[in-house]
């Protein structure tokens, strides 16, 4: 597929909202929240503005990704910064083409570029080991109650 990758624009927010909620509908529950999430995550305080990205289709909306910045504390209680993403959404008739991973790959590239510490996500080995993801217990990076569940990259 051809698309182009491109960053959000004010007026695409609820085409964002919309397309968010059609890939989410009944997937994990009745209904959905994740695109009340994009909703209010826009003016949240750890959103990355620059790293919120839209998929096109000959010229339509059909996919985004959004940043955030959480942060790993060590043991001696400094904080570094990580960015991660979420919600990645694909409108259901797009999906499996190719459009989740070009959102991935671009913006990882650009993780890179930026020299960003690290990408932590939470998510299946299969979904993401392929875009490099390894597991966080190669990293020692444990969630706040010491279990292995994410996974890290270092960028
Ligand atoms: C996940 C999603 C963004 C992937 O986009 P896509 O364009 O369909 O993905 P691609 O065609 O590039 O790659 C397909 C791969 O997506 C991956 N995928 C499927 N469901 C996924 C999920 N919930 N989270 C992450 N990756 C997923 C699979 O690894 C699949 O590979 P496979 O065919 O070998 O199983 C899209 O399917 C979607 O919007 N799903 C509903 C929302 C969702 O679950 N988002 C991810 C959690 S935030």
């Amino acid at each position: 597929m051809n698309i182009v990758i491109r960053r959000e624009k004010t007026t695409d927010y609820r085409i964002v909202e919309e397309l968010t909620r059609e890939a989410f509908w009944n997937l994990h529950f009745p209904g959905c929240v994740e695109h009340y999430l994009v909703h209010i995550l826009r003016n949240h305080p750890d959103f990355i503005e620059e790293m919120d990205f839209v998929a096109e289709f000959n010229n339509k909306v059909i996919g985004n990704i959004m940043y955030t910045k959480p942060f790993v504390t060590d043991e001696e209680e400094n904080k570094i910064n990580t960015i991660t993403f979420g919600p990645v959404s694909v409108l259901p008739e797009y999906q499996r083409k190719g459009v989740g991973s070009a959102l991935i790959n671009y913006t990882k590239e650009i993780a890179v570029k930026n020299k960003s510490n690290a990408i932590i996500i939470l998510g299946h080995p299969h979904n993401y080991c392929k875009y490099g993801f390894k597991n966080s217990r190669d990293y020692l990076i444990s969630d706040t109650e010491g279990r292995y569940p994410v996974r890290a990259i270092s960028a």
